[in-house]
């Protein structure tokens, strides 16, 4: 059967057609030059995400936290105390332009077992397209515990967070918290990258939440230099990566 044809009223099959072979830009060309063309594309299109950020930054910084996107060794960092095999769903809050989406699917988290919420709806369409199977929520990570009951998603193992805790509304950060231990699996843990060289969540509310955190890793080589930390509920015991 030929494919719909462009319009200009011919019926003759194009020689891809006519071959049985499907016509792609690909098509005649050496398996590693696609590789390569396939790996410039994509950092193209990273490079093009991290400009929109970037721009959206400009207009909203406070909104955004960070003027760039979390660098790879970062990413990776975040998504290390993350157990794929574990039973449970893992949910990234601020995902951006899923840097860190990208790392902790790496780490070996099945997509569909992965739901993202973030409040920019650009960058949802970002996650959405470069992510399939993902679930993105366009919402905001204080509605965290009736978004994923409305859904019907859980158990949580893990949340995964990118938001600007330390630039926040202390009420905002201590709801955001809340709403991620309501919905965390007893021995879930929040994992939270900050600039800060202090803590990111402040001695007081930890008390009031309950909650015990330690800085698991310093990544040096990010820019700026951000350390990762791992909360849990105080009567649970953090054990630290081998
Ligand atoms: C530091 S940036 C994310 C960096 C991300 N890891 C990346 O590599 O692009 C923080 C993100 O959190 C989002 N955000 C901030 N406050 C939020 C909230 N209350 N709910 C959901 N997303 C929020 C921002 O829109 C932004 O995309």
């Amino acid at each position: 059967m030929y494919s719909s044809l462009s319009g200009h009223g011919s019926q003759r099959p194009t020689r891809a057609e006519a071959g049985g072979v499907r016509k792609t830009p690909f098509n005649g060309i050496g398996c590693q030059r696609v590789a390569r063309m396939r790996k410039a594309f994509t950092r193209q299109r990273a490079r093009r995400d991290e400009f929109g950020f970037f721009l959206m930054w400009l207009r909203r910084p406070r909104r955004l936290g960070a003027i760039v996107p979390s660098g790879r060794a970062l990413s990776r960092a975040m998504a290390a105390s993350i157990d794929p095999e574990a039973p449970g769903v893992v949910v990234e809050l601020g995902g951006g332009t899923g840097s860190i989406t990208r790392a902790i699917l790496r780490a070996g988290v099945a997509p569909q077992d992965l739901i993202v919420v973030e409040r920019e709806a650009k960058l949802c369409k970002v996650i959405a397209r470069h992510y399939p199977g993902v679930r993105v929520l366009c919402a905001d990570a204080r509605e965290l515990k009736p978004l994923l009951d409305n859904a019907g998603i859980g158990p949580v193992k893990a949340v995964v967070s990118s938001l600007p805790l330390v630039a926040m509304v202390k009420d905002d950060c201590s709801q955001i918290l809340a709403a991620a231990f309501a919905v965390l699996a007893p021995g879930g843990e929040f994992l939270q990258f900050t600039y800060s060289p202090a803590a990111p969540v402040p001695q007081q509310m930890r008390d009031k939440l309950g909650l015990q955190g330690i800085r698991s890793q310093w990544v040096l080589s990010n820019l700026p230099p951000a350390a990762v930390w791992r909360y849990r509920r105080w009567s649970e015991t953090i054990r630290r990566a081998a």
